[in-house]
Order: C-alpha cells, then structure tokens, then sequence
C-alpha cells in the first residue's frame, strides 16, 4: 500500500488530524493498536480551548460538540475554606472555554472518518517504523493475521506516551524532560447532577480535589490520592467523604452523591521530548509531551501540535513547499513549554506534596496574591483559556 502520511495511533491527535488532511485532498491511513471500543472506554479530561474548538469545527466534526457542549465563562478556587471565581472572560479579554468530554471528541471524529470512508486499520499489531530519515518511509504491522507494508511521504506519529514512534527515534538524537509528581488523582464519574455549573479546583490541608462535569446529570469529580492507593482502596462512601472535606462547605450542601459508573487513577506526570521530529518522523500529542491534568491542557496542546503539522503540510502539498516542515518543532514546542509551565505552576500550587506548614502558608499566600491582583487574574485566565497559537510561516 502506498500513501502520502501515515498516522499512528487513533487518539484525538490521529483522528483530529487525519479528518483534517482528508478534506484537503492529502491521503493518508491511520495505523490504531487497540480496537475501537477499547479507544472509546478510556475517560479523560473535558475542558477544550476555543483553539481546539475553531479546528474542530475545520474539521467538520464539532455539530454535536456545539449543541452539547457546556460554555464555562469561569471558574472556581477554593483554599483556606474560601471561593474565588476565576472571570475567565473578563480577565482574557472576552474568551471562555467549552466543556465537552475528550471521549466525545474522539467519537465524533471515529464517526467522521467512517463516514469519509478513509483507509484505517484498528488492533495492528508489531507495528515498526522503517526508513524514516530516507524519503520513503515504511511502517509495517500484522493485521488479521496477515503482514502489512504502508509505504509513504511522512509518518504523523500519534501513538501516545506509551506508542512506538517516540522509541523508534535513536536515543542521541532527542532529549528528554520530565517531572514526576509524588501522588495521584483518584476520579470518579457518577449519573449525578454536577455540584456547580463551572469547575471548581480546591486545595486543601488533606490535598487537592477537583469537580468537574460531563452534562447536567453527569459529573466528574477528583481527589488526590497516594500512588500507592489501589481502586478498590476507595469505596463511594469514601470518595465522597473525603470530596466533601475538601471543598468549601457552602459548595458541600450543593453535592448529590450516587454510585459511581467509572472510578480509576491516574499518576501525574510533566514530560517533555525535543526535538519533536526526526527525519520524516512527527510527534504529535502524548508521544511528544504529557502535562498533568490540573491545567487541562492534555488534548488542548494535542490539537496545537495537529493545527500546526496539518498546515505545514497544507503548505507543502498545495503550494510545493518542501521547506517548511522543518520548523514543525520548534513552532510546536514554544506554545507546549509555556503550557507546561502552567500546568506544573497550577499543580504546585493547589496540591499537598509534605506536612510543612511553612510550604502550605506559602501556597495560600500565592493563591491569595494571584486572586486578589488584576494581573494575577489576567495570567490564569489568559493561560487556562489558551495561548496564542504560534503563526504559520507563509
Ligand atoms: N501502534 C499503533 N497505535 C498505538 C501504538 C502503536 N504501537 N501505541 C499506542 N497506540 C495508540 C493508542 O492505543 C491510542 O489510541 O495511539 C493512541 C494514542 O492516543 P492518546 O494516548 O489519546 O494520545 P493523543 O491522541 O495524542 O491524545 C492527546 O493528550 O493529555 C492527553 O488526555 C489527553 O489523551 C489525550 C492526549
Ligand atoms: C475533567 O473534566 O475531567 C477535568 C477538567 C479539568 C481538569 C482536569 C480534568 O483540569
């Protein structure tokens, strides 16, 4: 088989951008390890950007986004048993964000690339990449049994943190950086009405919860937990006590609790690697770079990292510009490590790393200098709606 890109992994980097080159006329086939009901069964975070909005809706894959998805024009804080609603619109000039969970996206744009009819292979296994530095890169996988050969242009490798794209680029030729955080969030989903209609992040002396929703009877809610908790550590009475410990008590009365249909834990990592692309090779999304969740910048600099590869790629395809490519990295990575920044800076401050009091009172301080302070306002609302997208070289 032969095509201009191939794109490993079917998460939304590989879906978003695969929609996106196939309306430009840019074949390409997407190469998924694991089924597409298994793709489908993982929950994620739900805030996007009105960047990943907009490329949604190039995509043409946003009809249902945009009738279920929930405007949040701010947010909450809460420390020392206080709430400080973060104006989002105010503070970045007119901006909001658009809960609509990550599971959404990615079956919306599943549905899209069925309907397109566009080549993809999903439960390939032993994929390998071949060649990658020469001008035919191969990527070669067993399918139902039988070997498979993908001769192509370039190779989007979207396969995640755990995929093979990052590994298949020769150790001294990418660096990598990474902070792992010494605890973990413990989330639950539960068919309840959500505690409030905009997020609320709360640091607390027991450590930092987080509640958040997927509808107006569906709500996603988060507690930090150790790294050695195990799920069934956790009863609902359990969660929902130490939820309830956690949040301000004028918020408390708000909480309905309910059983919970999905509960699991996710340990907390930044990481970083550089540069993104070698050869004919492009990271793009998790195979790139990870952020904790506090920021909810995940999929939001997935989309980033797709909106700048599809162009790149518009711009060699239509106007024959060889040259451009070559910048893919350095563009993508000046918008990730400033977001990077924020989502290490806001779990610094809202979380529990030790029993010092003195580290305690000084996250407090901050939390009351960045609430109180015009500036400090423009900076979280500026940052948590999204930065700039770097301009495309024309
Ligand atoms: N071959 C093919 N596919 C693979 C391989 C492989 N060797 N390894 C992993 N994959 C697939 C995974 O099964 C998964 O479906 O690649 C996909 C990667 O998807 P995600 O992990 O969701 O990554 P990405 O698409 O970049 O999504 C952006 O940012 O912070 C996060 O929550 C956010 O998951 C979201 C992500
Ligand atoms: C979520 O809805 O799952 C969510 C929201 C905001 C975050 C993280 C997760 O910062």
């Amino acid at each position: 088989m032969k095509t201009q890109g191939a794109i490993i992994g079917a998460g939304p980097s590989g879906l978003l951008l695969g929609r996106l080159l196939d309306l430009q006329g840019i074949a390409n086939i997407i190469i998924e390890a694991k089924s597409p009901e298994y793709v489908l069964s993982r929950i994620r975070a739900g805030v996007l950007e009105q960047g990943t909005t907009d490329l949604l809706r190039t995509a043409q894959g946003s009809d249902r986004m945009d009738r279920e998805g929930l405007v949040h024009e701010g947010f909450a804080l809460s420390f020392a048993g206080d709430s400080r609603r973060i104006d989002l619109k105010k503070y970045s000039g007119g901006k909001s964000v658009l809960g609509y969970g990550q599971t959404e996206v990615t079956k919306d744009l599943m549905d899209a690339r069925i309907a397109s009819g566009a080549t993809q292979f999903y439960e390939a296994e032993q994929v390998t990449l071949h060649d990658i530095e020469s001008d035919h890169p191969v990527v070669r996988f067993v399918h139902q049994g039988t070997q498979q050969r993908i001769e192509c242009e370039y190779i989007a490798g979207c396969d995640g943190f755990h995929g093979v794209s990052r590994q298949s680029i020769p150790s001294d030729r990418i660096q990598l950086f990474e902070r792992v955080y010494p605890f973990g969030w413990l989330g639950i989903l539960s068919r309840t009405p959500p505690i409030s209609h905009e997020l609320i992040y709360s640091h607390h002396e027991r450590g930092f919860a987080l509640c958040s929703m997927r509808s107006d009877n569906l709500s996603r809610y988060y507690v930090q937990c150790s790294l050695d908790d195990r799920v069934e550590d956790w009863s609902d009475q359990r969660f929902w006590d130490e939820l309830c410990c956690r949040l301000p008590a004028e918020s408390t009365r708000q909480l309905v609790t309910g059983a919970s249909i999905e509960k699991s834990i996710a340990p907390l990592r930044s990481f970083v690697a550089e540069p993104m692309q070698f050869g004919r090779l492009f990271l793009v999304g998790d195979a790139a770079h990870i952020v904790p969740p506090t920021g909810a910048k995940g999929l939001n600099l997935a989309a980033s990292d797709v909106y700048t590869l599809y162009h790149l790629l518009r711009l060699r395809y239509q106007d024959r510009r060889h040259d451009v490519l070559a910048q893919y990295s350095s563009l993508c990575l000046r918008r990730i490590w400033k977001a990077e920044r924020f989502s290490w800076w806001m779990t610094s401050l809202l979380h529990k790393f030790s029993d010092d009091p003195f580290g305690r009172k000084i996250q407090e301080a901050e939390l009351a200098y960045y609430t109180s302070s015009e500036a400090g306002l423009s900076t979280i609302a500026e940052n948590y709606v999204g930065l700039p997208y770097e301009p495309i070289p024309n």
